[in-house]
């Protein structure tokens, strides 16, 4: 009498399975530097306007000056002073890296709701925002690698000899 109720309680703590292809591709959602990994789709600053009004300018202000939030525009020039402001904008080198982000964790309180079409429009505007794109230009997975950040060369190699001098060179581990 007890083991078929104990196979079936089995059965039913047998949880997990392989996830499907379609699921993989859900998670599967880094992307590169270089634009590897950007997924199709496309989207211009003036189709960002509405959504970034709708889903950012709560929290980021209108015009990306961060309101309740860190601004996402502005601050170019800034990085020398003594108070420098780093955005998107003025910071970041990789535009690339606005896709990433706003696509795995904005908006703040909803994150993943936004489709592909949605997140180019919105990396549009905020590069629009920041005086980096034109309002009418074409964002999508070839566009977005070559646009050239302000700060892109802004970064150089970290000197302190415990640190590897090339990204994921190693050479700290083989230093010691
Ligand atoms: C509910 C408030 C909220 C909303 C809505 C929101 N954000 Fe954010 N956003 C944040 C917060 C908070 C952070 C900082 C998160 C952190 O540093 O961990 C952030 C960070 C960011 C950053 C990184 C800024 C930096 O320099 O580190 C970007 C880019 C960004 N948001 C874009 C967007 C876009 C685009 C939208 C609309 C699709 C959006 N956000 C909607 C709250 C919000």
């Amino acid at each position: 009498m007890l083991m078929p109720n104990l196979v079936a309680i089995l059965a039913l703590l047998a949880v997990g399975r392989t996830p499907t292809p379609e699921e993989i591709r859900a998670w599967d959602i880094s992307v590169a530097p270089d634009g590897a990994g950007l997924p199709e789709g496309s989207g211009t600053a003036a189709a960002g306007k509405e959504i970034y009004a709708n889903r950012c300018a709560r929290c980021h202000g209108a015009k990306g000056e961060g309101r309740d939030s860190v601004p996402v525009a502005g601050g170019q020039g800034t990085l020398k002073s003594p108070k420098p402001l780093r955005t998107v904008g003025s910071y970041w080198p990789y535009a690339t890296t606005i896709f990433d982000y706003v696509s795995r964790a904005m908006p703040f309180d909803k994150p993943g709701t936004l489709s592909h079409d949605q997140v180019y429009a919105v990396t549009a505007y905020v590069l629009y925002l920041n005086g980096i794109v034109a309002e009418d230009a074409m964002i999508d997975a070839r566009s977005l690698p070559k646009v050239q950040m302000p700060n892109r060369n802004g970064f150089v190699p970290d000197p302190r000899p415990d640190v590897g001098r090339t990204r994921g060179s190693g050479s700290a581990r083989k230093a010691r």
